[in-house]
């Protein structure tokens, strides 16, 4: 393919703190929603961290982060995109002073991508609420959470000025819509909760977002704020009206998140979707002026589309989060999930022809099941064909995005390294160019390996995307 990305296209890989560093309870963390929920975001939540929970392990990132990043940097990374657990920072969520070794970590994982001229980008809250501000507080239902979220945000722009530029408020903010309690740390059963508590929620998370904004660019102005959706396009499933105008719905339902991030105050079609669901938001005052604190970048996670119909009936088919009318045009990955490349070409121009800002993908990839084989020369490894064909097919389209005229900042593949799933806590799901060697039932060395992909990123990257077959 002809050499279509920018020379200072951010090119690496994405990660969460919960899905990897394990050490769960060392050098003062706090439990989060996580630790409770062995089976995944949606599974069922116990009283404590049990041992079939694979996060209280994870890939074990906390005692291995010096050769991972090594690892990371041979492959050429420019950015490597992780979260800070907020309960290693303040394991409580709610006291007055950070927890030192806490802030030390990150202090030392940053020194250590610096040290390969790797950009941090950091996300500051994924899916890892205190479990503490859960059980208490019922997470983001409760407006104290932006004076919690205030001292976590203001805690580490000022210890991590000089060290990160780039930084996510929460990751898949939408989420919250279809599972709260692993996105907004609310402990209320999703049946019981109200639509006027969740649009509530969704609230103080959008002011405390704008209040992160505001506070990071009064530390240090160079720093960049971006915000990060689920993004999932929908297609209408015909072209009768009734399913086109279910469409646009669907599709609102989602761009009301990113419409305030990047506008800075609610669209008009909020007021009937409030409206028809008993919802008045209530603000206080300075919350608008607040919200006018907008986000200088946009980033989305994209691993899929999905369609809608007015049907009654809808066959839905499985998801990132999200459930969606099945697409009879595409494949699916062994998890369900509808491959759809064109669908990212199609993402990046719609946000970018909504908000004209610049856009950052920073998940994209392909879970599957991976045999690890020993290869002619005796090395360990895995044949991972169908993860490059994935890969190769969405980044030829940000290629073509890109020659559409969509300003792109760069691409994170998620899992860069294997690790645990969010959904389902599996580790089978493996997305990484590297595999690690822990299985389900907790056995493994926790050895890594490069698989064929590890070298065929490489490539891709020091080729500027050169190597990208149509
Ligand atoms: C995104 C999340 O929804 O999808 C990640 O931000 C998650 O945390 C990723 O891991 C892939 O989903 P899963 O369920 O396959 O891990």
């Amino acid at each position: 393919m002809k050499n279509r990305f920018p020379e200072n296209f951010l090119w690496g890989g994405a990660t969460a703190a919960n899905q990897m560093e394990g050490a769960y309870n060392e050098d003062g963390k706090g439990l989060s929603v996580q630790d409770v929920t062995p089976k995944g975001g949606f599974g069922p939540v116990t009283e404590g961290p049990t041992e079939d929970n694979m996060k209280l392990v994870g890939i074990d990132f906390y005692h291995r982060y010096k050769a991972d990043i090594k690892l990371l940097a041979e492959m050429g990374f420019k950015v490597f995109r992780i979260s800070i657990a907020w309960t290693r920072i303040f394991p409580l969520g709610d006291e007055l002073t950070p927890n030192e070794k806490g802030l030390k970590f990150y202090d030392d994982v940053f020194d250590e991508c610096l040290k390969y001229k790797i950009e941090p980008l950091v996300t500051i809250s994924h899916y890892e609420t205190p479990l503490h501000l859960a059980k208490v507080y019922d997470g983001w239902k409760n407006r104290k959470m932006i004076d919690f979220y205030e001292r976590y945000v203001t805690t580490l722009f000022d210890r991590y000025k000089d060290k990160v530029k780039y930084w996510l408020t929460f990751n898949e903010i939408n989420s919250i819509l279809h599972a709260p309690f692993m996105s907004g740390g609310i402990i209320t059963p999703k049946e019981a909760l109200s639509k006027q508590d969740l649009y509530q929620a969704i609230h103080h998370e959008l002011v405390a977002s704008a209040l992160a904004t505001k506070i990071a660019h009064e530390i240090n102005p160079s720093m960049q704020i971006g915000c990060m959706v689920l993004a999932m396009p929908v297609y209408p499933m015909t072209p009768k009206p009734e399913d086109v105008m279910k469409t646009l719905e669907l599709d609102r339902s989602n761009l009301l998140f990113s419409d305030i991030y990047v506008r800075g105050y609610y669209p008009s079609y909020a007021k009937r979707l409030f409206k028809e669901n008993d919802v008045v938001i209530h603000m206080e005052d300075g919350d608008e002026a607040l919200l006018r604190n907008t986000v200088d970048f946009i980033s989305f996670s994209y691993y899929m589309s999905i369609c809608e119909t007015s049907e009654e009936t809808k066959a839905l088919g499985a998801g990132n989060i999200f459930p969606g009318v099945k697409n009879p045009y595409l494949k699916a990955s062994e998890w369900g999930w509808q491959i759809d490349p064109l669908g990212l070409r199609y993402v990046l121009n719609t946000l970018y022809d909504r908000y004209q800002k610049p856009l950052f993908i920073v998940e994209n990839g392909l879970g599957a099941v991976d045999e690890l084989i020993t290869d002619a020369h005796d090395h360990k490894t895995v044949n991972d064909d169908y993860r490059i064909q994935y890969l190769n097919d969405h980044l030829v389209q940000v290629g073509e995005a890109i020659e559409d005229g969509v300003e792109i900042m760069g691409y994170t593949s998620w899992g860069c390294i294997d690790l645990v799933s969010a959904s389902t806590a599996e580790l089978k799901k493996r997305y990484g160019f590297i595999y690690v060697d822990r299985h389900d039932d907790g056995s493994g060395t926790l050895e890594r390996y490069k698989k064929k992909s590890f070298y065929w990123y490489k490539e891709v990257i020091a080729t500027q995307g050169g190597i990208l077959k149509k």
